[in-house]
C-alpha cells in the first residue's frame, strides 16, 4: 500500500454528483488530494453537492472545468455512455482522468481512450478501485508466492435488485443499462486479475422489458484449461462473493469482495483444513476504501506512468471484450 503522505497533493476536478460523493468524502477524509472543482448538468444540484464537500469552483459543464489550467486531473463518473466522449475531452485538454467503472460502453472504445491517453503523455485509469485494496495486493502476493497451487478456477459474482425505473441509468439502454456494465464488470474484472484474459467465453442470461441485461451466467475458459464462473444480476440478490480455487488450497474475499473487506485462506486436505482469515478494518463505510485507488492515481502521475502497473491498458480493454461478448451473446440492445 503506498503512504498517504508520500504522494504531492493534486488538484482535482470532479464530473459527475452521484458515487463522486463517496469518492469525494473518502478523498477529503483519508488522502492528502483535494477536489478544487465540480461539474454536472444541474446547477443547484452541482452547487449544493459543492457546498457539502467543500468544494470551490463549479462549474456549469464539463468543458469549462478541462478548461481550467488549475485543475491537474479529472475523475469521471457521469453515465457509462459519457465516459468516452468526455474521457478524450479531457484528455486532449491535458488532463490525466481517472474514469468510473466500465471505463466505456465497448471495447472499441476503451481502447481509443487509453489509447489517446498513452498518445498525450497522460495517466489513465479505469476506478476498478478493488485492485488497489490492501487485500487484492495481498492477493497478487500469494498468488505469485504459489500458496494455492495451480489455480484451477475463480467464482466471482456481483448482483442485486434494481427497483424499477425505465428512466434510471440500471433499466435505460441510453444511459448504459444492464447488470453486466454495471456490476457484472467486477466479477469479471476479478477474474481477470487471476486468470488473464479468456480464450472463449460463453454467456446465458435474461432481458429486462427495456432490453438490457437483467441477469448474466458467464463460463470463461483460458489456455491453461482454468475457468472463471461469473454471475451478475440487476433483479436478484447475489452473495457478491469471489472465490479463488488451487491444488492446495482456496481464497474467499469476504462479501462484498469488490470493497475493503477480508480474506480467508483454506490451505491442506479434506477434513484437515487450516484456515487463516484477514480483514480490513480500516473503515466504517465501504467506499472510503476508495481513498486507496486515489492515493495510488496520485502516485502514477507523480511517477510519470500512463497507466496503472497493477490494472494495465490491454487489461481494461480485455475485460470490455468480455462484456461485449456477453452482452452480444445475450441479446442485450445496443
Ligand atoms: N465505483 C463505484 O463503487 C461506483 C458506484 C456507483 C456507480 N459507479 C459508476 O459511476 C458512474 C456514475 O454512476 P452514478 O451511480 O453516480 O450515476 P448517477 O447517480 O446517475 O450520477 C451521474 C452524475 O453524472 C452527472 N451527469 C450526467 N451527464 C453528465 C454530463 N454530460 N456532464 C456532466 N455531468 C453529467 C449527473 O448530474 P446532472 O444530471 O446534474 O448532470 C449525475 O450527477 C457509472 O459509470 C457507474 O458505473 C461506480
Amino acid at each position: 500500500m503506498i503512504e498517504v503522505d508520500s504522494v504531492p497533493t493534486l488538484r482535482w476536478g470532479i464530473i459527475g454528483t452521484g458515487i463522486a460523493g463517496p469518492f469525494v468524502r473518502a478523498m477529503h477524509l483519508h488522502t492528502t488530494q483535494r477536489a478544487v472543482a465540480v461539474a454536472a448538468r444541474n446547477p443547484e444540484k452541482t452547487r449544493t453537492f459543492a457546498r457539502e464537500h467543500a468544494i470551490e469552483v463549479v462549474y456549469d459543464d464539463a468543458s469549462a472545468l478541462f478548461a481550467d489550467p488549475s485543475i491537474d486531473v479529472v475523475y469521471i463518473s457521469t453515465p457509462h455512455p459519457q465516459h468516452h466522449r468526455l474521457a478524450l475531452e479531457a484528455i486532449a485538454a491535458g488532463k490525466h482522468a481517472l474514469i468510473e467503472k466500465p471505463i466505456a460502453m465497448s471495447a472499441a472504445e476503451a481502447h481509443e481512450i487509453t489509447d489517446a491517453g498513452e498518445r498525450a503523455g497522460l495517466l489513465v485509469m479505469e476506478a476498478m478501485w478493488t485492485r488497489y485494496l490492501p487485500q487484492s495486493d495481498i492477493i497478487r502476493q500469494l498468488l505469485a508466492d504459489g500458496a494455492l497451487g495451480q489455480v484451477n478456477a475463480v467464482d466471482a459474482n456481483f448482483g442485486f435488485s434494481a427497483p424499477y425505473d425505465p428512466e434510471g441509468r440500471m433499466w435505460n439502454k441510453d444511459l448504459g443499462g444492464g447488470a453486466l456494465l454495471d456490476a457484472g464488470v467486477y466479477p469479471i474484472s476479478f477474474a481477470s486479475s487471476v486468470l488473464g484474459a479468456p480464450t472463449s467465453i460463453t454467456a446465458k442470461g435474461t432481458l429486462t422489458s427495456t432490453g438490457v441485461d437483467a441477469t448474466a451466467g458467464l463460463l470463461l475458459e483460458h489456455s491453461d484449461g482454468s475457468v472463471a464462473l461469473v454471475a451478475t444480476s440487476m433483479v436478484t440478490s447475489v452473495p457478491t462473493t469471489a472465490t479463488i480455487m488451487g491444488s492446495l488450497g482456496r481464497l474467499d474475499v469476504v462479501s462484498p469482495f469488490f470493497g475493503p473487506t477480508g480474506l480467508e485462506v483454506r490451505t491442506g486436505s479434506l477434513g484437515q483444513e487450516q484456515t487463516v482469515a484477514w480483514r480490513d478494518e480500516r473503515f466504517d463505510v465501504l467506499h472510503d476504501g476508495m481513498a486507496d485507488e486515489i492515493v495510488a492515481f496520485a502516485s502514477y502521475v507523480a511517477e510519470g506512468r500512463t497507466e496503472s502497473p497493477i490494472h494495465p491498458h490491454h487489461e481494461i480493454v480485455s475485460v470490455m471484450n468480455t462484456i461485449d461478448e456477453a452482452r452480444r451473446q445475450i441479446g442485450t440492445a445496443s
